[in-house]
């Protein structure tokens, strides 16, 4: 080994040297909040990067270095930081009032934009966070049907709510720390892709009354599912007369303006959304059958579900919702992220593949994913799935030390995934996706260094 290979500095050691300020402020915040942060996913060994500004697709460290966001406010933007629509309507809106306590006019334009574009929206209710949405969904669904128990499917996430926690990580059948088995034992966790066990889970247990998932698959596509999974669990829903929850938080609005079931052309009985529901803000609601959602109804003789919940509705949000979605309507935007994810995908296979490393790029609409040490055959179009979307293959635990590691060297060349990862906006450009194909081939190199691959 070469003297300039022995003193050559670390991975760790570069990073470090890359984000001192971020170091600092990590350090200071290790006395604040567990860990140092306040989203798990934000967890990053040594630390994580302290992020300044953005716009567009980009956004700077506290210390000025530029980074392509593939975050994109966890999937909240569609159109990119500071759309100048988005930031006027909200500017705008808190000169009038932040909040009024009461009803306003933004509210109903928001649910109407809803109405217009989800397929299933014919009533909404507006919730502060997408677990609301889903824990107000399953709540209605108990309501509607009398049956308490839901089936979801292992490694979808809705959430964090107690009842939907159970099964979005491996092993799905474990207890989740702080969840009650009693209450776990309500969730019933099956394979997605799977329409057989779906049917004979429905057949025998009449308890079961309601089906939820994320539409394209877990975690945003981990496992893709497509559509003729969704149209057959429609057809055994309805067979079974239980009601069908499209968990769209992530795909609406994403997949296209319709979101997964306008894509797909399945209507789900109820739909919870949030994220670009709200154009970058906090939001979320439920949409879907009018005589599901009249059980929000004050009617006489007629169990209601009281729903209070001070930022619902909240009209900042409601205005970032407005001028997002009508930017949305008008489909380019979805199509120019799925377009560029595409690209992206596509690129860093040709370059696996040039280059012989152990690894894939996957995925559907405007999210990636990438898989290390990877095994198996190269990807013959996009819509290629490795290891035949076998679930303990795709969603294995990953690899801490590999995967934060591999998150610094991607950061060190200007790069922000999200975990091994990501979702497009309509911001990223072709020059984006070349620096993201650069930065991993530089990234794997410092790997290879490193003995980590
Ligand atoms: C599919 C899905 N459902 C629900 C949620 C929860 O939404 P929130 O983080 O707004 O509570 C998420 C969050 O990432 C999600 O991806």
């Amino acid at each position: 080994m070469s003297q300039a290979t022995l003193t050559r500095p670390s991975l760790a050691e570069r990073y470090a040297a890359a984000f001192p300020l971020s170091r600092k402020l990590h350090e200071q915040a290790r006395g604040v909040f567990p860990n140092g942060v306040t989203h798990d996913a934000r967890h990053l060994l040594p630390f994580p990067v302290y992020v300044e500004r953005a716009q567009g697709a980009h956004k700077w460290t506290v210390e000025g270095r530029e980074l392509i966001d593939y975050w994109s406010g966890h999937g909240a933007l569609l159109l990119g930081h500071g759309h100048p629509a988005v930031v006027e309507a909200v500017q705008r809106q808190m000169e009038k009032a932040t909040h009024p306590g009461a009803c306003h006019e933004r509210e109903i334009e928001w649910g109407r934009w809803v109405q217009r574009l989800v397929p299933s929206a014919e009533r909404i209710r507006f919730t502060a966070s997408g677990t609301e949405a889903t824990m107000m969904a399953l709540r209605l669904a108990r309501l509607f049907t009398g049956r308490p128990r839901v089936l979801k499917f292992a490694g979808h996430f809705h959430g964090w709510n107690d009842f939907l926690f159970p099964g979005a990580d491996a092993p799905y059948d474990a207890a989740v720390p702080g969840i009650p088995a009693e209450v776990a034992q309500n969730t019933v966790i099956r394979p997605a892709n799977d329409l057989d066990a779906v049917e004979q889970t429905l057949r025998a247990d009449p308890q079961i009354g309601c089906v939820i998932l994320e539409p394209t698959g877990g975690h945003w596509g981990q496992v893709p599912i497509r559509g003729p999974f969704l149209q057959g669990l429609r057809a055994i829903t309805a067979r079974y007369d239980r009601l069908l929850i499209f968990d769209e938080v992530i795909t609406g609005f994403r997949v296209s303006p319709g979101g997964a079931q306008g894509h797909y052309g399945v209507k789900p009985d109820l739909t919870t959304l949030a994220k670009i529901l709200a154009g970058g803000l906090p939001g979320g609601c439920v949409a879907g059958r009018a005589d599901i959602l009249a059980h929000l109804e004050f009617r006489p003789d007629k169990a209601k579900m009281r729903h209070p919940g001070t930022f619902n509705a909240n009209p900042l949000s409601a205005s970032a919702g407005i001028a997002t979605l009508q930017i949305v309507a008008q489909g380019q935007a979805c199509a120019r992220a799925n377009a560029i994810a595409q690209q992206l995908r596509q690129r860093l296979n040709a370059l696996f593949a040039a280059r012989g490393d152990a690894c894939v790029a996957y995925g559907e609409f405007s999210c990636f994913k990438l898989l290390l040490g990877y095994k198996g055959p190269r990807p013959t179009g996009d819509d290629f799935v490795p290891y035949d979307g076998a679930l303990d293959q795709l969603q294995r635990p990953p690899d801490t030390k590999l995967s934060h590691a591999f998150r610094q060297g991607m950061l060190l060349h200007g790069v922000d995934l999200m975990g091994l990862g990501g979702m497009t906006t309509a911001a990223h450009t072709e020059a984006d996706v070349e620096q993201t194909v650069a930065a991993v081939a530089s990234t794997l190199d410092l790997l290879s260094d490193a003995g980590l691959m």
